[in-house]
């Protein structure tokens, strides 16, 4: 260790007194009062408990199993990114950037920030690994964190989970609808009746158009729009659709629609993309007013909502996504057409949690090895790490004294046999064996446990 490693432990040393046991410096730096409130985790933060857990690995599964059925290889970026990644990708003015980023400068003078969400991150890695080389479409998928400065509420936190699928490289409408039928596989296999909202913003030109006619129409409303909306009609008016102001569904009733100033193209590609869902039977909306929350897209949009008795759960999106043609080459790529959408696990679990409210019991073991006295402690120990090393499924309980006890937890982990070893069997070499459905108890070779067990459950032993 070098000197200078070793500093903190010199200073820490000289805190410890002959008279008082002090505390590691960690906790008397503030010192400890009494009535100090424990540290809590950071507003908009959580944990994902133990009991979560099953939900989460339900949903790891099922996104993996989705992309090894369509394709999708793995890929990981880094939580932290450029920070003008997002300005260029994910678009200045949009809420996610303007609002809600995390970013700082570093010591080194980069301007970073934590990803509020990756698809800016593949596309960058997209056009950084030269993917474009790769036979096209290159399908990438990932899962992981995700943070947004957002105001804390249910179904909202600043760190939360996304699924992502990304099919880079391919400007065929087959894509946007085999992407849809993959995040409703995704979501009905894990139980859920979702039902999807589409809608298409069509190409630049026809975006900007609608843009224009939906400026003097909400310009006309200018007196009945909340602070706020006034703002969004000058900076991003198509946001003014997703606004959650009361009187909005009043005024959008009457406003343009985005279907009407479609250009031809993105017509035809959107009719395609419906078409394919109805011979797929995907259960959609036509929804001409969503336009969601990101500015990289073009075309085909949608978004997955529960059907739940929970109001909120019901009106808050389980996930999203369309085409995004323009954004590979915002970020210095060739021009190169992308598609995908991202699922949000937070969401899906409290849905999960909603009709399985008892996860799966994660515990089950074949064998518990039970033990009574300290000799009996000891050498199931020992025989503990045997089995385990063979690979076996074990469990055991050796704070526990009792024997009842120890049957009791053998029983919940739903043991099919049970090892016990006393005092008598160890002096004797032996141990004995319960059948925990029978109830029936032979003596076994303690030297041959491994073999025995492993033959009782059929499986191959040299
Ligand atoms: P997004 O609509 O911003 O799209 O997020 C997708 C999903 O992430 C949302 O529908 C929601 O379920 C979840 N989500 C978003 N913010 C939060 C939050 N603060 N707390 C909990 N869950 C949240 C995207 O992120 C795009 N990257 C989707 C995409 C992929 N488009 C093309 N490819």
């Amino acid at each position: 260790m070098s000197s200078k490693q070793s500093q903190p432990m010199q200073k820490r040393s000289s805190g410890f007194s002959a008279h008082k046991p002090a505390l590691p410096e960690l906790l008397t730096n503030p010192p400890l009062r009494k009535g100090m409130h424990p540290i809590q985790v950071v507003r908009g933060m959580r944990d994902l408990l133990p009991s979560d857990q099953p939900y989460w690995k339900q949903m790891e599964d099922m996104a993996e199993r989705m992309a090894m059925d369509y394709g999708y290889a793995r890929i990981d970026t880094p939580l932290i990114e450029d920070y003008s990644l997002f300005i260029r990708g994910v678009g200045k003015v949009t809420d996610i950037v303007e609002k809600e980023m995390f970013h700082w400068e570093t010591p080194g003078g980069e301007h970073v920030g934590l990803r509020p969400e990756s698809t800016a991150s593949v596309a960058r890695a997209y056009v950084q690994h030269g993917m474009l080389n790769l036979p096209q479409p290159v399908k990438l998928w990932n899962i992981g964190p995700m943070f947004r400065y957002d105001r804390p509420q249910a179904g909202r936190f600043r760190q939360f989970y996304q699924a992502s699928f990304e099919c880079i490289g391919e400007a065929d409408p087959i894509v946007d609808a085999q992407l849809i039928i993959v995040s409703w596989n995704l979501l009905k296999g894990l139980g859920l009746d979702p039902t999807v909202k589409v809608n298409s913003l069509g190409n630049p030109e026809s975006r900007l158009n609608y843009k224009n006619a939906l400026v003097s129409y909400f310009r006309g409303k200018r007196s009945q729009l909340s602070e706020e909306d006034k703002k969004r009609l000058v900076k991003n008016p198509l946001r003014l659709l997703d606004s959650k102001e009361p009187n909005m569904q009043e005024l959008k009733a009457e406003a343009p629609q985005m279907v009407d100033w479609l250009d031809e193209e993105s017509k035809a590609h959107f009719m395609r993309v419906l078409e394919y869902l109805d011979e797929v039977g995907v259960p959609y909306q036509l929804d001409p007013y969503l336009v969601r929350g990101l500015d990289y897209y073009t075309k085909t949009v949608f978004e997955w909502f529960a059907n739940s008795n929970d109001q909120e759960l019901a009106q808050s999106a389980l996930g999203g996504g369309g085409r995004y043609d323009l954004l590979i080459e915002l970020l210095g790529g060739r021009p190169t057409p992308g598609a995908g959408f991202s699922l949000g696990l937070d969401r899906i679990a409290s849905r999960l949690k909603e009709l399985n409210p008892t996860p799966p019991a994660k515990d089950e073991v074949d064998i518990f090895l039970a033990q009574l006295g300290e000799m009996g402690r000891k050498k199931a120990l020992g025989l503990f790490e045997e089995f385990r090393t063979a690979g076996l499924l074990v469990g055991e309980a050796f704070a526990k004294s009792s024997l009842k006890a120890q049957m009791e937890i053998a029983n919940r982990r739903k043991a099919k046999w049970t090892i016990v070893i006393g005092q008598k069997e160890v002096l004797d070499g032996t141990a004995i064996v319960r059948d925990m459905d029978s109830g029936t108890q032979e003596i076994i070779d303690a030297k041959k446990a491994v073999h025995e067990m492993k033959k009782k459950l059929g499986l191959h032993t040299q």
